[in-house]
């Protein structure tokens, strides 16, 4: 079969064999299948959508076109847990060592933030001496010893996906959920899991900006995950409001050490963050053939005990981290409330947009991160606030005051505040079955 053929099959709507995504898999890997072929076919998919089948097919053509982490002989259940993104969002940091203090084997490969969306590995990287570069031994002996590791996803992982995700980026075609689905499925495969937990963002701070077009994707993650060998449970969770209190890389990791620490001290902000990160774990629990009552208590004593805690910290250390360590911006500016009324609304992507703009994240894949910078959140949706009030404190490497785009200005108009108002209910997660 020639790439023409793969191509024509794909434009007249005809089914794809496994041995067709073989080809083009390992065409994109090799090379020896062009982009403008590649972009071609991509843009067929995108118009005519694979079937589930079809992309359980696809999914494992891409994760069988480099390695696969190899988990026999570490502890079973073997999980990994994957988010879609979101402004905040540090649950690998809690889950890892929940997980892990619960009793699974987690070892997970992640990757780097861009846009308002925070990558793990630019927030484990503000710890010092942080190692995220582990070879396979190095990630299987930890995991084997303290049931976690986490390193950043190496060249040889589902390479196929990374050249055609490459080309989806600047052809039009990332908004597929086939599509999608075989990206971040082939990825977990070749991580080696065999349950997978998947949390699906959705609202203003997220990849997919409504609860349906979120709901799709996690039906679709569910459906090609168990059809490609995987057992599965996605959530679809709320990013209309940034997670937690903190935004920024060495203000969410330490936000995550907090709250494993103590986490009875928690903030409302910190307490919607345990919520989440207890409701995923229970959700991976059961998923690995734990009963509800006993997985809710395991999760429970887990986090109250400070076991979860102690494998947080036993995973920094073994990485090579130094939480005492981590760096602190030279500026930290309050930002007051000039309206007094109800919070009805935190925009995660406008307070997301402030913090890359100051160094926080990246805007472009060279742009080099400032660790410290970020934002404290001082308020949640339905708080009370008189002017003057505190909303949040900047931290930042320089004086926000001449900034345009991160100016007090910037960081308030985040904030919808509204004399008498109330703000609308949103479920925090809801568990996708069909
Ligand atoms: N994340 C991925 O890994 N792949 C996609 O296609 C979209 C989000």
């Amino acid at each position: 079969m020639t790439t023409i053929d793969l191509i024509r099959q794909r434009r007249d709507g005809e089914v794809q064999s496994r041995a067709a995504f073989d080809a083009l898999c390992a065409g994109a890997r090799d090379g020896t299948i062009p982009d403008y072929q590649l972009s071609a076919w991509l843009m067929a998919a995108y118009l005519r959508p694979l079937t589930p089948s079809e992309t359980a097919d696809l999914t494992l053509a891409m994760a069988e076109s480099g390695t696969r982490i190899p988990m026999a002989g570490l502890p079973r259940p073997w999980l990994d847990k994957h988010s879609t993104g979101g402004v905040g969002d540090k649950m690998t940091l809690l889950l890892g060592p929940l997980f892990a203090a619960c009793g699974l084997t987690t070892v997970k490969l992640s990757g780097r933030g861009l846009g308002i969306t925070g990558g793990t590995i630019d927030k484990l990287e503000s710890i010092p001496g942080f190692q995220t570069q582990l070879s396979v031994e190095a990630l299987r002996d930890q995991a084997n010893r303290i049931g976690f590791a986490l390193g950043a996803q190496t060249q040889d992982l589902a390479p196929a996906d990374r050249v055609l995700y490459a080309l989806r980026d600047v052809t039009a075609t990332i908004e597929s959920i086939p599509l999608i689905t075989a990206s971040i499925l082939s990825k977990k495969i070749a991580g080696g899991c065999d349950h997978l937990v998947l949390d699906v963002k959705y609202g203003r701070g997220a990849f997919m900006p409504t609860f349906d077009a979120a709901r799709a994707l996690a039906a679709s993650l569910r459906t090609v995950g168990t059809a490609a060998g995987l057992r599965v449970r996605t959530l679809v969770t709320d990013m209309d409001e940034p997670l937690g209190a903190a935004v920024g890389n060495a203000l969410e990791v330490a936000e995550a050490h907090a709250l494993l620490r103590h986490p009875d001290a928690a903030d409302p902000r910190g307490q919607r963050l345990l919520t989440l990160a207890n409701r995923i774990a229970v959700e991976a629990l059961t998923l690995t053939g734990t009963p509800v009552p006993e997985a809710e208590s395991r999760v429970e004593t887990a986090l109250r005990t400070g076991a979860a805690h102690a494998k947080f910290t036993a995973w920094i250390t073994e990485q090579g981290g130094d939480l005492s360590r981590l760096p602190i911006a030279a500026y930290q500016t309050p930002i007051l409330a000039e309206t007094a009324g109800t919070v009805t609304e935190i925009d995660p992507a406008q307070i997301a947009g402030a913090v890359v703009a100051l160094g926080g994240g990246r805007a472009t894949k060279a742009d080099v991160i400032r660790p410290e910078v970020g934002a404290i959140l001082h308020v949640s949706r339905g708080d009370q606030v008189r002017i003057g009030d505190p909303l949040l404190t900047v931290h930042s490497a320089h004086p926000i005051d001449a900034h345009p785009i991160a100016s007090a200005a910037a960081w308030r108009a985040g904030f919808q505040i509204v004399p008498g108002g109330v703000p609308a209910e949103r479920p925090l997660a809801t568990v996708v079955t069909d």
